[in-house]
């Protein structure tokens, strides 16, 4: 593609994230992307987002973007249930497609996405942002160095976050509807840290899982704790809750346990990671991070314009990695191949909760 018109698609919290990342970027592609357009069929919260990121058209139809031939790039940033027609229309019409996490609110439904993405010739990326995150680029390269003293053992997770959505304060009442959300937690938020582990971690084999639903919305499990064994037979523990806590901001909390070592680290933003073994104990602070992913790929170009973009800012980041890719016929990703990966182990996860915990293959 040799320029990119961007329309934007929701303008509730991620809609305004997205358009805050590409109005940030947009100056390092010189001139070929254009922020360009933002429906919300809430007007205010379009005109809201457009006023402060400058976007010259606000609409309530959405079909004025999707139909928009200058309109080369659509994101989807609308509650799960209504992603699936924003990418079958956009695709229709040949526009490259950035789509949120989850796509879709049934394993039917992700299937169908899934179809309609391979097999339109339109680019497109799943919004698993993570991917993105510096400080789990750097904790690969940390872990990759502890497995060549001792094997790994064990990984633990917690993921906790205030109900409906983390620190962030907004109140977002379509994730305690099962149609629209297609179900809780898990799917909401910890499909995140499942397409994490395969990724940083290598295949997982099966799963088991319990779930409890301490508010009471129906189908929106507000606790789940899964068991995973990797191909390789490692194994794994994670937690993900929604709680009533406004003080206690949303934390991913992992311990890392090698046979001789144990890597701990609190949080996505770019604090620090701990690593305990033997001898010592090291915390490789933000610097030392920043000095070991200065020359990584993902992160060489960017390291040098932080007058722009901060290394920590990991939606710009994977914003920006979007769009260059699409300005270079390079395929996005992570791509719909992955989002149902992640999408169908959390399924297994749900069907195990439902069968008594037992043991499902993926
Ligand atoms: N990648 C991430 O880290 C991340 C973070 C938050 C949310 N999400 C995902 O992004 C999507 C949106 O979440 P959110 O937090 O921005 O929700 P939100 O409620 O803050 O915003 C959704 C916006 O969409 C608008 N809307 C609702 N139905 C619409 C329709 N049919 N057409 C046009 N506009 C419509 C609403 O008015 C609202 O402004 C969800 O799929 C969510 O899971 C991803």
């Amino acid at each position: 593609m040799n320029e990119l018109n961007i329309g934007i698609i929701g303008a509730g919290y991620i809609g305004r994230e997205h358009a805050r990342s590409i109005r940030l970027t947009a100056s390092m592609f010189g001139g070929k992307v254009k922020l360009a357009a933002i429906a919300d069929k809430n007007l205010e919260a379009a005109k809201a987002v457009a006023s402060d990121y400058d976007i010259p058209l606000t609409t309530d139809d959405v079909d004025k973007i999707l139909d928009d031939p200058n309109i080369n790039v659509v994101f989807s940033c609308v509650p799960t249930k209504f992603h699936i027609d924003i990418i079958r229309k956009a695709t229709k019409k040949g526009k490259a497609v950035f789509c949120e996490k989850p796509f879709a609110v049934t394993l039917e439904q992700a299937h169908e996405v899934h179809e309609i993405l391979t097999n339109s010739s339109a680019p497109h990326q799943v919004g698993f942002v993570l991917r993105y995150a510096p400080t789990y680029v750097a904790l690969k390269k940390i872990l990759d160095k502890q497995s060549d003293n001792s094997p790994l053992r064990h990984i633990s997770l917690r993921d906790d976050q205030k109900f409906p959505i983390s620190g962030i304060q907004h109140y977002t009442d379509w994730r305690s509807d099962v149609k629209q959300a297609g179900a809780g937690v898990l799917i909401e938020h910890g499909i995140h840290d499942i397409d994490l582990f395969e990724h940083l971690f290598g295949k997982i084999k099966r799963v088991s899982a319990t779930q409890r639903n301490h508010h009471s919305y129906e189908g929106i499990e507000d606790f789940i704790e899964i068991r995973i064994e990797f191909e390789s037979g490692q194994t794994a523990t994670m937690t993900h809750m929604w709680h009533d806590i406004p003080a206690h901001t949303s934390v991913r909390s992992f311990e890392i346990f090698f046979n001789k070592s144990l890597v701990t680290l609190q949080d996505y933003a770019m604090h620090h990671i701990n690593v305990r073994d033997q001898e010592a104990e090291k915390k490789y602070e933000k610097n030392d991070l920043f000095a070991m992913l200065s020359d990584e790929p993902l992160f060489k170009d960017i390291s040098r314009r932080e007058d722009l973009l901060f290394m920590s800012d990991y939606y710009a980041i994977q914003d920006y990695w979007f769009m260059r890719n699409l300005l270079s016929d390079t395929k996005p990703s992570p791509s719909i191949y992955d989002g149902l990966r992640a999408f169908e182990i959390a399924h297994a996860c749900y069907k195990s909760a439902r069968e008594n915990s037992d043991w499902v293959e993926v």
